[in-house]
C-alpha cells in the first residue's frame, strides 16, 4: 500500500507533506509534488498535512484521479527527492480546487 498525490497539488505545491514524512519518498516536479510507491511505509502522516486535500491512500483515490496512481510511482522515477519544506507555488490559494489541472502538470524541469 501507498499514499498518492493526486491532481489538486498541481500549481499548489504547499509541500507540508514533506515535513513530516520519515522515509523521504516525495519527488518534485515543477509544479506538483509524488510519492515513490516503493519507498512509502504506509504511516499515513501525510495525508492529514495538506492544505489542499491532494493526498490519499491508494484504496481511497477517487475514480476521476485513478490516473495518478500509475504517474506518482512514472514521475517519483524522474524527478529528484524533496525532503526540506519550501514556500508554496506563488498563486496557490487561486489554484485550489480548480477543475482539470491535470492538463497543467509541467513532467520536465
Ligand atoms: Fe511518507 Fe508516510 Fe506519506 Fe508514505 S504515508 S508518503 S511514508 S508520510
Ligand atoms: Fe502538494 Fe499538498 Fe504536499 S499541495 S506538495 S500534496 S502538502
Amino acid at each position: 500500500m501507498t499514499f498518492v498525490i493526486t491532481e489538486n497539488c498541481i500549481n499548489c505545491k504547499y509541500t507540508d507533506c514533506v515535513d513530516v514524512c520519515p522515509v523521504d519518498c516525495f519527488h518534485e516536479g515543477p509544479n506538483m509534488l509524488v510519492i515513490d510507491p516503493d519507498e512509502c511505509i504506509d504511516c499515513t502522516l501525510c495525508e492529514p498535512e495538506c492544505p489542499v486535500n491532494a493526498i490519499y491512500s491508494e484504496d481511497e483515490v477517487p475514480e476521476e484521479q485513478q490516473t495518478f496512481i500509475q504517474l506518482n510511482a512514472e514521475l517519483a522515477n524522474q524527478w529528484p527527492v524533496i525532503t526540506e519544506v519550501k514556500s508554496p507555488l506563488p498563486d496557490a490559494e487561486e489554484w485550489n480546487d480548480k477543475p482539470d489541472k491535470l492538463t497543467l502538470l509541467k513532467k520536465e524541469w
